[in-house]
């Protein structure tokens, strides 16, 4: 059996990724805060040296893009340095370390959108705390998968499709920014898609995993409300009508040219609106 360590297994991906992983081929071990801290080396050491795990998850981040404007030395630490503590763990311990990123470590202003190898230009503490994990994975690590992913939704965890059913319950409309462009990423595909490539045993390196299709924020709240069947009128409006303490990325669309494409988001949206 392959023993495989997911930390941050309580988070929205790391929940599905405990679930894909729970068949007879894995024996699976789950951390998360208080048991792991991957900020403290000691901790990692502790925990590594006990399984000896076979294959590392790291899916445990600060994921609060603006309350990392604000605690940045601890955004920085767990996003970004703890990444040196686990590469250089793993690789005593010989495991295999998948860690997730995101399309935040771009500037957005690629109106095509970004390839795995091109160059990122983060504009927030959260996209650079993201971008030091992934030069210290590259740094330091030898087996490992970086895998970019963006608007991630799934069920266990708040995100922007649970926000707006809440919305819509308690507003009569809404407005929406129009002017900000990603590829929504259902956690549970994301977590089938990681499983693929590890089975896959394809080059290590770093990869774009998202579900297909560019949308705005504006246009993925109509979607969830045509899906939903709600009726709350929703109006565009640009990023400046709602500043926030982090800038955004314009235009983020990830680019895969290394694996199969995922389903588009559309489709998985329906799937996961069904599911909760
Ligand atoms: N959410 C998105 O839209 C999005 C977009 C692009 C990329 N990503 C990336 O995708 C990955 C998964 O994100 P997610 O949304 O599933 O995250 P999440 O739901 O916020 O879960 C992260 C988990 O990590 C735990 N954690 C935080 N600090 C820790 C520490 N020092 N040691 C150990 N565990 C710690 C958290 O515990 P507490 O809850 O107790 O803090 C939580 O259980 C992350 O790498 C994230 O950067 C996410």
């Amino acid at each position: 059996m392959i023993k495989i360590l997911i930390i941050g297994s309580k988070g929205m991906l790391g929940t599905e990724l405990v679930e894909v992983f729970s068949t007879s081929d894995y024996k699976v071990y789950k951390a998360d805060l208080p048991e792991i801290d991957i900020t403290d080396s000691a901790s990692i050491q502790g925990k590594l040296g006990e399984i000896k795990p076979d294959i590392v998850i790291n899916a445990a981040a600060f994921t609060d893009v603006d309350g990392c404007e604000e605690q940045i030395e601890l955004c920085h630490k767990v996003n970004g340095q703890a990444l040196e503590y686990l590469v250089k763990e793993c690789n005593k311990v010989g495991s295999t370390l998948v860690h997730y990123s995101t399309d935040y470590v771009f500037d957005g202003e690629k109106e095509e959108g970004y390839k795995e190898a091109d160059q990122t230009n983060p504009q927030s503490q959260y996209g650079k705390s993201k971008e030091l994990g992934e030069k210290n994975l590259q740094k330091y690590g030898d087996k490992y998968y970086l895998i970019r992913l963006s608007w991630l939704f799934g069920k266990h965890g708040n995100n922007f499709v649970e926000t707006m059913l809440r919305l819509a319950r308690e507003k009569d409309r809404l407005e929406v920014v129009n002017d900000q462009f990603g590829k929504p990423t259902y956690a549970k595909d994301l977590a089938i898609r990681t499983k693929e490539l590890l089975e896959s045993q394809k080059a290590f390196g770093i990869y774009h995993i998202t579900n297909e299709g560019v949308t705005s924020w504006y246009d993925f709240t109509r979607e969830i409300f045509k899906l939903a069947g709600i009726k709350t009128p929703v109006t565009p409006v640009t990023t400046d009508k709602f500043p926030r303490p982090a800038k955004r990325p314009h235009y983020s669309g990830l680019i895969n040219t290394k694996l199969p494409l995922s389903r588009p988001w559309q489709e998985a949206l329906g799937e996961y609106l069904d599911e909760i």
